[in-house]
């Protein structure tokens, strides 16, 4: 708890400096009760349910009427949802986008009501209406995943004569996040590759051929099952996967195992790390599966974003935010950028359990 309320602490203390910004935030006269609509995109993820919870709860504690709409990752649905709450008259709208470049009409419409937009966690692309992005520092994460691989595989003792084997996998390519997560990730990892001590066998490396639309865990399964009867037959064993979400870990692993890793002498589980800790996946670390996953405390999230709505609706121009970062293809996002934990076995119990992130009875202790 106490990382959520130092960050509550910062974002108060950023957004103190007073002045109208939104006609839509100062046009309420209640000292900022109204409602505020929040989009998640979908209901079938651990993280989205508790990031949608924390912004709706933290948002009835002052006083908020909140319409919190989750669309089962079907970007019609999501248009539908964001459309109704604009008829709706939501004082601020809080997204989640599934594809960040499919809702331009939506923001435009949204802007011409003058409803501010937060575009949450992953930000909305190709529109100017976006007004602000509050999110983790995306690239810093995928550095995480690289670093995850880095000392989990020992890369720094590595020797070309005997190369470490990986595959990688990437996030879905209509996400903007998976292009940090990638890039922070193969900017540690280039080094080893450029010193030949790390090699992917299937030589499928670049980011628009290891996506996984959707985040689709079956899909990424899939992939591994093809990659391991294509180039891992005779001697070639697979010590590693870069994974950016804790789902598509556990699926690589278990088409692992289904060939035999982790139950053959001399075929390890492949270490793998992951993202978003969620409970199967700490369960897994927790019995010597997986290997790390990287901790984004979705209620710090759900705090900022909170603060931030408030601070808007209250006619406050929140200030201290991070101006060079994001880009979106049309504008500068003015950015609010949280940090990140990498969780091995090590530390499940202070940064997971301690933190009340998952209960210990969540995780069958
Ligand atoms: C989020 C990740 C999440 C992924 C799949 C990304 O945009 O940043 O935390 O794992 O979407 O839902």
């Amino acid at each position: 708890m106490k990382r959520v309320k130092r960050i509550l602490m910062t974002v108060l203390v950023l957004c103190a400096a007073a002045g109208a910004v939104f006609a839509g935030g100062s046009s309420q006269s209640t000292a900022g009760k109204g409602l505020i609509g929040v989009v998640m995109p979908t209901r079938s993820e651990e993280r989205w349910i508790k990031d949608g919870n924390a912004v709706k709860e933290g948002l009835e504690k002052l006083g908020y009427t909140v319409d919190l709409q989750y669309s089962d990752d079907d970007i019609a649905t999501q248009t539908r949802q964001i459309d109704d709450m604009i008829t709706k008259g939501v004082k601020i709208l809080v997204i989640a986008s599934i594809d960040g470049s499919a809702l331009s009409n939506q923001l435009a419409n949204a802007a011409a009501a003058k409803i501010p937009v937060i575009s949450y966690d992953r930000l909305l692309m190709q529109s100017p209406n976006v007004d602000y992005y509050v999110s983790f520092d995306n690239y810093k994460v995928g550095g995480q995943m690289g670093d995850i691989l880095i000392t989990g595989l020992k890369l720094d003792q590595a020797v070309a004569a005997k190369p470490v084997i990986v595959e990688l996998f990437a996030g879905s390519p209509d996400d903007n996040n998976s292009v940090g997560f990638y890039q922070g990730a193969m900017d540690k990892l280039k080094p080893y590759f450029d010193r030949g001590v790390l090699k992917v066998p299937s030589g499928q490396i670049d980011r628009a051929v290891i996506g996984t639309l959707r985040w689709d865990a079956a899909e990424a399964q899939k992939r591994m099952e093809n990659l391991l009867s294509a180039y891992y037959s005779g001697d070639v064993v697979l010590n590693g996967i870069l994974s950016p979400y804790d789902p598509i870990s556990l699926s690589c692993l278990e088409a692992c195992k289904a060939v035999g890793y982790g139950s053959t002498p001399g075929k390890p589980l492949p270490l793998v790390g992951g993202q978003d800790c969620i409970v199967a996946s700490v369960k897994s670390i927790l019995a010597g599966e997986q290997y790390a996953t990287v901790l984004k405390d979705t209620r710090s999230l759900g705090a900022a974003t909170v603060t931030l709505v408030d601070t808007l609706m209250q006619g406050k121009t929140p200030t201290g935010l991070d101006t060079k970062s994001y880009h979106n293809g049309a504008k500068i996002v003015p950015s609010l950028l949280l940090d990140s934990v990498i969780v091995t076995k090590d530390n499940v119990q202070k940064d997971v359990i301690d933190t009340g992130y998952h209960t210990a009875a969540e995780l069958g202790l």
